[in-house]
């Protein structure tokens, strides 16, 4: 088994407005949709389209959406043999407004997502430590990826953690994390650090192997022990940033998982998030293998 994700599957229903409504205001919206999405899911497919084997790991409602979710999974090459439906759940969802400048705010609620305790852990562990890469994020309970973390032997596989929604994670064991990828916001928040290195640092004081740190147009940072350098973003013009950040962190799994290094791993993903923002939706907007070539070539051309 290649990538392995444990985490989310939501139903997004997607709201777009020319700017967010402030509270007690109504503002007229111009297209109401719905996506297969969950950060999750979307890491898993992200990764799939660049065509790595990947397994998922999670648990979905009992109501239509759960199949519908997936559907999409399977459709898009992602084995899904291990995702149980919770009895008596409905599956998670998420309430996204998204503005004519691609910014996105996002209401989650978990659903069928909170049922993945370390009892399922247990269940799936044999299958779990088997990867090469292992995808995490905070939209499951993050006492499971505790639970999880501590049960993991030293690398293999390689732990790459979303903390995302940004959450206390002081229960984490984060020295078996080799790579946390938060974006600017979760950065501050689990740090109180407003500069990134600064906060990087902090993380790296808890035991974490190596900051990734998403920061949109600024593109990425990498921040290590002995170094810290960005990467800058392909640019441009967002049409909705919603799983821009997965995409980036599916690929990243790819790039590394094939033995790339960091440094050509994180170019890889930027190029990937960059595709995911320029598209509408979450899953829907997540590239392909052939996608993310051309702009890095293109991006080489133009050097
Ligand atoms: O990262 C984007 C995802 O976060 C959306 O698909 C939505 O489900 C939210 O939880």
């Amino acid at each position: 088994m290649a990538i392995v994700v444990l985490g989310s599957l939501n139903v997004d229903f997607v709201v777009e407005a020319s700017r967010f409504p402030c509270a007690g205001e109504t503002v007229l919206g111009r297209r109401f949709t719905r996506h297969p999405g969950g950060k999750g899911a979307n890491q898993a497919v992200a990764a799939a389209r660049l065509r790595a084997h990947v397994s998922f790991f999670g648990k979905v409602g009992d109501d239509l959406f759960g199949e519908e979710l997936l559907r999409s999974l399977r459709e898009n090459g992602v084995n899904v043999e291990a995702v149980e439906r919770e009895r008596g759940s409905s599956s998670g969802i998420a309430s996204i407004w998204v503005t004519e400048n691609g910014q996105n705010a996002i209401v989650y609620i978990p659903g069928a997502n909170a049922a993945v305790d370390p009892a399922y852990v247990d269940s799936m562990f044999p299958q779990l430590v088997a990867a090469k890469v292992l995808l995490l994020q905070l939209e499951v309970p993050v006492e499971a990826i505790a639970y999880l973390l501590r049960r993991l032997p030293p690398n293999p596989p390689l732990v790459i953690l979303d903390p995302a929604p940004a959450q206390d994670i002081s229960n984490l064991p984060l020295e078996r994390v080799d790579i946390i990828t938060p974006n600017r916001g979760e950065l501050t928040a689990l740090t109180r650090e407003e500069g990134v290195g600064e906060a990087a640092r902090k993380l790296l004081a808890f035991g974490v192997g190596q900051v990734v740190c998403k920061a949109g147009a600024e593109g990425a940072y990498l921040i290590g022990r002995d170094n810290f350098r960005r990467f800058p973003a392909f640019p441009v013009e967002p049409v909705d940033t919603t799983a821009a950040g997965d995409a980036f962190n599916g690929a990243l799994a790819v790039a590394l998982a094939e033995g790339q290094s960091i440094e050509d791993a994180i170019r890889f993903a930027n190029a990937a998030g960059a595709l995911a923002a320029i598209r509408q939706g979450a899953q829907p907007s997540l590239p392909t293998r052939r996608e993310v070539e051309a702009l890095l070539r293109k991006a080489d051309q133009a050097r």
